[in-house]
């Protein structure tokens, strides 16, 4: 599998991976196809994710787009973390190749899990503002 330097780099040297205790969202995703799982811990102050940690039992894919993401939704407003695509993080990344597309979309269904899991804990309804959490369309 031809993977780019930068998805090695993550894969080999993964960011904020872990826990957070008394995280303010937790959120958990399986990938249907392959099984893998993937948890994703936020800590948000206001409407500011101030810190990110996860897990992946997954592929090395899998684990190189949940660090990525972790990267780019850090210090980020809950708006901004909305709008991050599985697209915006395998470009970030150089790519992947297109049997492990699927493997991005658990980083960003976590971080979707995660918002969802933090509004429901304040008592808020969370589907107007989340959104459903989106499916991988590979994995049906
Ligand atoms: Fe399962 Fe990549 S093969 S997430």
């Amino acid at each position: 599998m031809n993977y780019s330097e930068k998805v090695m780099d993550h894969f080999t040297n993964p960011r904020n991976v872990g826990e957070i205790e008394n995280a303010d969202g937790i959120g958990e995703v399986g990938n249907a196809k392959c099984g893998d799982i993937m948890k994703m811990y936020l800590k948000i102050d206001g409407d500011v994710i101030t810190d990110v940690k996860f897990k992946t039992f997954g592929c090395g894919a899998a684990v190189a787009t949940s660090s990525m993401a972790t990267e780019m939704i850090k210090g980020k407003t809950i708006n901004e973390v909305l709008k991050l695509t599985n697209k915006a993080v395998m470009e970030a990344l150089d790519g992947l190749p297109p049997v492990k597309v699927h493997c991005s979309v658990l980083a960003e269904q976590a971080v979707k899990a995660a918002l969802t899991d933090y509004y429901k804990k304040q008592g808020v309804d969370p589907e107007p503002i989340v959104g459903i959490i989106p499916d991988c369309e590979d994995c049906h």
